[in-house]
């Protein structure tokens, strides 16, 4: 079974609560959410191997310490999870960003993709899987699909905001993903809205109704 982690960091928590404040404008939603991934990045990334390196600092020579294993990938998946990209890659600058775009059949209400372009070596990365909102989870459930369809072997998911919901139907389908939260939620409304959550983080995040 994935681990749930709710990164409960002071920083994190603290603009959080801006993020989820209605009177919060775009711009400043924005770039909460893009503080607030790259904070999250710090910890998602906290149990990372590091091996040892030798160096010459201007003053001698030094024994480092260096990254080691499997380098890493983003996947955003869109739109949303567009928002949190930015604010990751400042952390994690060298890793390769594949998208995965899906939409909601307004009849079924299923998950369909539309569009996955993604590094050609997913398999030996990595990879963070983000999407601010974990509702019912249908869609983080079938972009993870997609990513094993294609070879992707390691995964961790970063969310800002989770229903219980859609922990219980990851855990369920995924279990090999840990799931890195920075809120989980009480739980999700008649219209599949997260409570109390943000709101539509999309349409936040790029000032759309
Ligand atoms: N997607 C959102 O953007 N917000 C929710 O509350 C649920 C799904």
């Amino acid at each position: 079974m994935g681990k749930v982690h709710v990164l409960d960091h002071p920083l994190i928590q603290h603009k959080l609560s801006y993020i989820r404040d209605k009177t919060t404008g775009t711009k400043e939603f924005r770039e909460l959410v893009d503080e607030v991934a790259a904070l999250m990045a710090f910890e998602v990334t906290r149990d990372l191997p590091l091996e040892d390196a030798d160096i010459e600092t201007p003053v001698g020579p030094a024994r480092v310490k260096k990254l080691a294993g499997k380098k890493l990938g983003l996947i955003p998946i869109l739109r949303a999870g567009i928002g949190m990209s930015d604010g990751i890659l400042n952390m994690i600058p060298a890793a390769r960003v594949g998208h995965v775009g899906l939409y909601r059949d307004p009849e079924t209400f299923k998950p369909i993709e539309y569009y996955v372009k993604l590094p050609n070596d997913i398999e030996e990365r990595e990879l963070l899987v983000i999407d601010p909102m974990l509702a019912t989870g249908g869609s983080v459930v079938e972009a993870i699909n997609s990513l094993k369809k294609r070879g992707a072997k390691n995964m961790r998911l970063i969310c800002l905001v989770a229903a219980p919901e859609g922990v219980q139907y990851v855990q369920e389908e995924h279990p090999d993903v840990d799931i890195y939260l920075a809120a989980l939620d009480e739980k999700l409304n008649e219209k599949g809205y997260i409570v109390p959550g943000l709101g539509d983080a999309g349409d936040r995040l790029f000032g759309t109704k």
